[in-house]
């Protein structure tokens, strides 16, 4: 599945939101093209692209006392426990190992901004209407 197309897009409607999961699902739909030699340096800005956008999503629960923030966290810190996980050894040049991780993430990515991302956007549209429409990042 071609996760970078539009039909596989979630729109949420809180724009700073639904960029960040623009970009990240096009950078995870590169994934097939990246060549052995640059997969290291993709794979750790990869993580870290997650890394950011999981801890803006986190901040806007914070400010907003947001009943869902425990599991929302939680589901997070699975996500990331597993890619910082096998990031060691990506960077040792094991690149199989980092391509398998990345197999999981387009299906979890999808289902997570369908479920939990929508619950949060539901939230920031109903708490702050005008505050989150032109924010990025
Ligand atoms: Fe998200
Ligand atoms: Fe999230």
């Amino acid at each position: 599945m071609d996760i970078s197309k539009p039909e596989h897009e979630v729109q949420l409607g809180v724009p700073s939101m639904d960029g960040s999961h623009h970009e990240l699902l096009n950078q995870i739909g590169r994934v097939g093209v990246i060549p052995d030699a640059e997969f290291p340096d993709f794979y750790l800005s990869l993580v870290a692209k997650i890394e950011r956008d999981f801890r803006s999503e986190e901040l806007l629960m914070e400010d907003l006392d947001y009943d869902g923030i425990k599991t929302h966290r939680e589901q997070h810190a699975r996500v990331l426990g597993g890619l910082h996980h096998v990031a060691p050894r990506v960077k040792e040049g094991d690149v199989a190992i980092g391509r398998r991780a990345m197999e999981l993430l387009p299906q979890w990515f999808l289902f997570h901004i369908a479920t939990m991302d929508r619950s949060l956007a539901d939230a920031v549209r109903k708490a702050k209407p005008a505050a989150h429409a032109s924010v990025a990042g």
